[in-house]
């Protein structure tokens, strides 16, 4: 069994960009900029957001964090969304989500300009995306497909069975495990709340990606000997043992499933680094102009 080490692998990842960064400014550019929209004070979303701009510092990038209050009006939050579309200044930009319930996420996603969309959640990069076009990435799929190719993980012709139809994880995740080329070629199933049979189509997969957001829900009995499991679940479970509170749960029975793997990904240390790498990878791409030419 070989454990998949998102941690090193960003970590890696992270001091390549850097490279390339440094050797940008040496040639006179200016470095990628991202700037993140943060609305109220969710506490995931503090964090999410918090690690973000210290993945920007560790690559050498410049960002900018825009705080909003949770009262603030969809128009308001759409003019903003307008300013970050027009400032030559800014390569790419996220709008942190959830959005208070009276925003409309969709409206928000859609105001964005697919060519500074790092997060790839616009219609246009989803739809490019779906057919082969180049495009920013989700950043949870991407990670995924990095992990892959770094560990030498065979995908042609497997037997693929991506577990959750999310609109970021599982939707994107089977659109490119089917697509051309390596990593993909694979033959790919998406269970969900409504698969029968869930159990024993796991148990046939040669790779499985579990994003459900159940805890423990891949059970030794649903892996086959030899597959490659990666867990993309994080869900919060509360620790009274720990300072924050709370430890993060994979969807994996890890400790009995990881035997029978040829590579497991653990929670955490496993796609969850992986993801603020894609967004730098993504913003790189923005400045560099590489997507939309
Ligand atoms: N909330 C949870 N994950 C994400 C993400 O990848 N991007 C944004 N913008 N919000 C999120």
């Amino acid at each position: 069994m070989q454990l998949i080490d998102g941690k090193k692998t960003a970590d890696d990842i992270k001091r390549e960009i850097a490279m390339e960064v440094e050797a940008m400014v040496a040639d006179g550019l200016r470095r990628p900029h991202l700037a993140a929209i943060l609305v109220g004070h969710d506490g995931g979303s503090e964090t999410y957001v918090a690690n973000k701009v210290k993945a920007c510092e560790v690559c050498g990038f410049t960002s900018t964090l825009i705080r909003k209050e949770d009262d603030i009006t969809e128009d308001e939050l759409l003019a903003e969304i307008d300013r970050l579309n027009k400032n030559p200044e800014i390569d790419g930009f996220i709008v942190q989500l959830p959005l208070p319930k009276h925003i409309s996420e969709q409206r928000v996603i859609e105001a964005i300009d697919p060519r500074k969309d790092v997060d790839g959640f616009h219609p246009v990069n989803v739809g490019r995306m779906s057919i082969g076009l180049p495009c920013f990435l989700p950043a949870t799929p991407s990670g995924i497909m990095e992990l892959l190719k770094r560990y030498d993980v065979p995908t042609r012709g497997m037997r693929c069975v991506v577990l959750g139809r999310s609109n970021i994880v599982g939707k994107p995740m089977a659109t490119l495990m089917m697509q051309k080329g390596y990593p993909g070629d694979a033959t790919v199933t998406v269970c969900h709340s409504a698969t029968k049979n869930l159990e024993a189509i796991c148990a046939e997969a040669d790779i499985v990606i579990a994003a459900l957001g159940v805890p423990g829900f891949v059970k030794a009995s649903m892996v086959k000997e030899g597959a490659t499991v990666i867990d993309v679940g994080t869900t919060r479970v509360p620790d009274s043992s720990r300072k924050s509170g709370f430890r993060l749960s994979g969807d994996v029975d890890f400790e009995n499933v990881a035997p029978k793997c040829a590579f497991i990904s653990p929670v955490p240390g496993g796609v969850g680094p992986m993801t603020i790498v894609s967004l730098m990878r993504n913003t790189l791409l923005a400045a560099k102009g590489e997507i939309y030419k």
